[in-house]
């Protein structure tokens, strides 16, 4: 894969998961000499780490530098876990796609079954398509996914063999053809790159989520859970909206700053967030500058992440939040 997306110009970063030796604790080295034929390729950065007992089949590190890798612009990343196993499917939850392979003669598929992973794959790959078995493999697994797929296309199950590089080509344009996940569920927010505004989303009053998440349903969007944040007296769920998102508001006072927005423009766009970096900085800033501000300090809002909103009247008629993402 890392060989046929840097042919395609692609910067590719990988993090192989590695069980821990059970003696020192360090990881096995098999897969940086795997990785031994990019040395010298800038456009390749691989790491390995290793699970030092971590459940779930990651590194306990590996959520932390996922972002961090993401937000210094390569353009993919491989996550490798340590394989199948009893619950090893937080990648699932990390990754935009999942990817499960499988080998025939070692009763993977029937673990992969009892373990629950086959519902976290985006695709199946059969790797080592060349030994005996291989065929069977695709065949129960397609069959298995015929009868488990309740709605919408069946998963796709795919061929390869990694030594020769058969297949990998076709699992590339699969894992392409994908849309990405949404990530609607959590209000993790992406860093922003210093000296630049994104938008983080955009806030909609409404008078009812439930209401909401039915209409967008409609237009075939997924509003995520729902979450109260007390000291705005509001209840708010997030739509994704690819990289940006909508924030669903509904009050849970009529006397709350979104109650009386309602009272008095039914329902809209509320404000405009702007996702920043030096949000104290910025705030003492336009404090010193005398701009007209909706917060009398930053707040800290659902995931530790940090905001405060500049008055309609002091930016051109719309109510600007500016959020920072939690540390
Ligand atoms: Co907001």
């Amino acid at each position: 894969m890392v060989r046929l997306l840097r042919a395609q110009g692609k910067t590719v970063a990988v993090l192989l998961i590695d069980p821990s030796s059970p003696r020192t604790g360090g990881a096995f080295l098999g897969d940086r000499i795997r990785m031994q034929g990019f040395v010298g390729d800038l456009g390749v950065y691989f790491r390995s780490a290793a699970t030092r007992g971590a459940l779930g089949g990651l590194a306990e590190s590996t959520a932390r530098v996922c972002p961090v890798i993401e937000a210094a612009g390569w353009d993919v990343l491989l996550i490798e876990t340590v394989g199948v196993g009893q619950d090893e499917v937080a990648v699932a939850a990390l990754a935009d796609l999942t990817v499960l392979v499988l080998v025939p003669g070692m009763g993977d598929e029937m673990q992969a079954l009892k373990a629950g992973v086959l519902e976290v794959a985006d695709i199946y790959v059969v790797n080592k398509a060349d030994l005996a078995g291989a065929d069977r493999v695709v065949q129960d697994l397609a069959a298995t996914e015929a009868l488990v797929c309740a709605e919408g296309a069946p998963r796709a199950v795919l061929s390869t063999v990694a030594t020769t590089g058969a297949g990998v080509e076709a699992l590339l344009g699969a894992l392409a053809g994908l849309a990405r996940r949404p990530a609607a569920e959590t209000l993790e927010l992406p860093a922003a790159r210093p000296g630049t505004a994104t938008i983080d989303h955009l806030g909609v009053a409404v008078r009812s989520i439930s209401a909401a998440r039915e209409r967008y349903a409609l237009l075939g969007l997924e509003v995520g859970q729902e979450e109260v944040v007390e000291q705005e007296r509001v209840r708010l769920a997030m739509v994704d909206a690819g990289g940006s998102r909508i924030e669903l508001l509904e009050p849970l006072a009529e006397d709350s700053v979104i109650g009386r927005y309602l009272a008095r423009h039914g329902e809209g766009l509320h404000h405009v967030a702007l996702r920043v970096r030096g949000i104290d900085a910025r705030f003492r800033k336009l404090e010193a500058a005398g701009v007209r501000l909706a917060s009398e300090r930053v707040q800290v809002g659902a995931g530790g992440h940090r905001y405060f909103f500049v008055h309609p009247g002091a930016a051109h008629g719309v109510l600007l939040e500016l959020v920072e993402a939690a540390e």
